[in-house]
């Protein structure tokens, strides 16, 4: 899955969690990605030297993937709202992968990923 184009679909209609972001993905980015952007630095800085695969659950637009990209992470970025998964894409590029799914059932393996991080998910 990792570089492809657009986001991998994993939620089914039994994910009840409501996805309030689509439709205002560009107005968050625009307005408030300057402000998440400052916790970038903390985050890497916590995360310390790259060693594998991270996870950033509710990644919204992506606003801290390509730090993490840069830092050598290998990023997965996940999200309810496909409008910001779009808005992450556009952001970082080919290189992550992006998958459209509820924090509360991630289609994972226990152990798949040496990293996880979530900023800013107190609102759905
Ligand atoms: C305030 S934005 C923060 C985005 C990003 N983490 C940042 O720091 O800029 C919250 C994001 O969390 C996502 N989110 C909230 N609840 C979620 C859940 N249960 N599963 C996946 N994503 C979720 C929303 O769709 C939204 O994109």
């Amino acid at each position: 899955m990792r570089a492809a184009l657009d986001p991998l679909r994993v939620r089914d209609s039994s994910m009840k969690t409501p996805v309030t972001y689509d439709g205002l993905a560009d107005w968050y980015d625009e307005h408030l990605a300057p402000f998440t952007a400052l916790a970038t630095e903390p985050i890497c800085s916590l995360l310390g030297v790259a060693h594998g695969r991270v996870v950033d659950i509710g990644c919204g637009g992506g606003v801290h993937i390509p730090p993490l990209l840069a830092r050598g992470w290998d990023v997965t970025g996940v999200d309810l709202s496909v409008d910001q998964l779009r808005v992450a894409r556009a952001r970082a590029g080919r290189d992550v992968s992006l998958v459209e799914a509820d924090a509360t059932a991630l289609p994972f393996e226990d152990d798949e990923f040496d990293a996880a991080i979530s900023a800013f998910t107190h609102t759905a």
